[in-house]
């Protein structure tokens, strides 16, 4: 079975509502390949100006983040409601700079995760390892457990529209992109981790990403491996560079 890539920029912290919709004017054109799907995971300001730009175009707006509750008093979040009201249908869930700066844990990861589901949002879930981790030989452990936390609670049906991100926190923002063997090994372990805890169909239907200073330049390489089924990209994906990453196949 062939599985359709899914390419998602993650902006971070970055754009203001009118430089968003500037963005995304401009990588518009450099966007378009309707064989792959394209998200552009957006600060929550900017989602509605750029879901504004983006319509009538294959690039689907997602959200960086959002809160595991319905409503109420949890000032600053975001529920998945005012997302879907919004049109969003992708929400990354568990970046590693969220575990490291806002205290978010594999347990908060899952509450998310399963709360996306409830609301129809693919979530598209971040795992990775840090370089002691990796260093110290735990790598699959650590990623294995992280998945298993994520997707507690989570029905088969569901899994197979998740979407999982992995990003050894390594290679994030350092221009020091995994090797294709090391980003394939990791992916190809989290696929066969999907498969002990559903069955063998919801491991060929799940979607995994590599995220971690991907490029035009690595991309084609990364796309092609067997488990890779495309990319979450960081900076470059506020660049034209982008472009490249999409079109990875021309
Ligand atoms: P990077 O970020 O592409 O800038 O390394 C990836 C990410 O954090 O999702």
């Amino acid at each position: 079975m062939s599985r359709r890539k899914i390419i998602a920029g993650n902006w971070k912290m970055n754009m203001t509502p009118s430089e968003a919709v500037a963005l995304v004017n401009e990588l518009k054109p450099l966007v378009a390949n309707d064989e792959v799907d394209v998200v552009f995971c957006v600060p929550a300001i900017d989602i509605i100006p750029a879901m504004k730009a983006a319509e009538g175009t294959n690039i689907n707006i997602g959200a960086e983040n959002m809160y595991y509750e319905e409503k109420g008093a949890y000032t600053g979040e975001i529920s998945p409601a005012m997302l879907v009201d919004a049109g969003v249908k992708y929400v990354i869930i568990g970046h590693s700079e969220r575990r490291e700066y806002f205290a978010e844990t594999d347990e908060t990861v899952n509450k998310k995760v399963l709360k996306a589901f409830e609301h129809d949002i693919t979530p598209i879930i971040c795992c990775g390892e840090s370089l002691t981790q990796r260093e110290q030989g735990i790598t699959i452990d650590w990623i294995r457990q992280q998945i298993k936390i994520a997707f507690l609670n989570v029905t088969a049906e569901q899994a197979k529209k998740a979407v999982i991100a992995y990003e050894p926190i390594w290679a994030i923002g350092t221009g020091k992109v995994a090797t294709t063997e090391q980003a394939q090994e990791v992916c190809a372990a989290i696929r066969v981790c999907i498969g002990e805890l559903y069955d063998e169909a919801t491991a060929t239907a799940i979607r995994i990403q590599y995220g971690g200073s991907v490029s035009g330049a690595s991309a084609p390489e990364l796309f092609a491996q067997p488990d890779i089924d495309g990319g979450l990209v960081g900076g470059a994906s506020l660049k034209p560079d982008f472009g490249k990453i999409v079109n990875y196949n021309k």
